[in-house]
């Protein structure tokens, strides 16, 4: 279903109530960012505030991949697609790019906590949990910079959808990097991050029978 016919049909929904809700979706994400920066003022952050916000950047970074990742599912096995799951398709790009500039942020906190010392650039290629995050952070990154109707043109559908899934790599690799975190909740990140990779197998089975039959 291409992004126009998406458009098309969602002439069902007022113009002004979709901006609305689309508004108020956007607003809410940056807010929530906002909020634990600003919260350096307000918040208690702990004994080191800049590895707090890593965390909670590194979380909310996660959140929005999830929601992308689950839309994804959801449009393959969802059928005929209701009008919200096509509003919400609309919305993808700007959570991807939303959740690579979080993603900035938890990788600035984090230098930020390191005081930019060399050595926070040199554990980046030694600590194990730190090469997986920058691999997956390389990965989000192309998809962050190809996610524009110049680059979607240039690659040719075809061809940019499927550089598009590069995206289950980092997924995998991002698994890897909360994991192999010494105090990282592992039951909590296992069942997110691992459920969402279970799903994501279970689209590929539906998807794979409906071309078989
Ligand atoms: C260059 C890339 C990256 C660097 C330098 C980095 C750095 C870090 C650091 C220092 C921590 C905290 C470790 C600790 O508590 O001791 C962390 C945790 C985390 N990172 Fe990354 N990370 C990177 C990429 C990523 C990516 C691509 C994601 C994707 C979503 C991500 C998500 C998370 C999450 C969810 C946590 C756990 C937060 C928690 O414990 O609550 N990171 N990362």
């Amino acid at each position: 279903m291409s992004l126009l016919s998406v458009q098309e049909s969602c002439h069902g929904v007022n113009m002004t109530k979709s901006t609305l809700i689309r508004w108020v979706f956007r607003l809410a994400i940056w807010i929530w960012v906002l909020y634990w920066i600003l919260g350096i003022f307000w918040l208690d952050l702990g004994a080191s505030p800049a590895l707090k916000l890593n965390h909670e950047m590194g979380q909310i970074t996660l959140v929005l991949l999830t929601v992308n990742l689950l839309l994804g599912i959801l449009i393959d096995l969802w059928r005929p697609l209701p009008t919200w799951l096509r509003f919400a398709i609309q919305e993808r790009r700007f959570w991807g790019i939303s959740s690579f500039l979080v993603l900035v942020l938890h990788v600035f906190f984090y230098f930020l906590n390191e005081g930019f010392e060399p050595k926070a650039w040199t554990q980046v290629f030694t600590k194990t949990y730190l090469i997986l995050g920058a691999l997956a952070f390389a990965i989000l990154f192309v998809m962050a910079v190809t996610s524009n109707n110049w680059a979607v043109k240039k690659l040719r559908g075809p061809r940019w959808k499927r550089l598009q899934r590069i995206v289950y790599a980092a997924q995998v690799l991002i698994l890897l990097h909360v994991i192999s975190i010494e105090k990282a909740d592992l039951i909590k990140y296992s069942i997110w991050i691992g459920g969402l990779c279970a799903l994501q197998a279970a689209r590929w089975i539906v998807v794979w029978n409906r071309r078989r039959v």
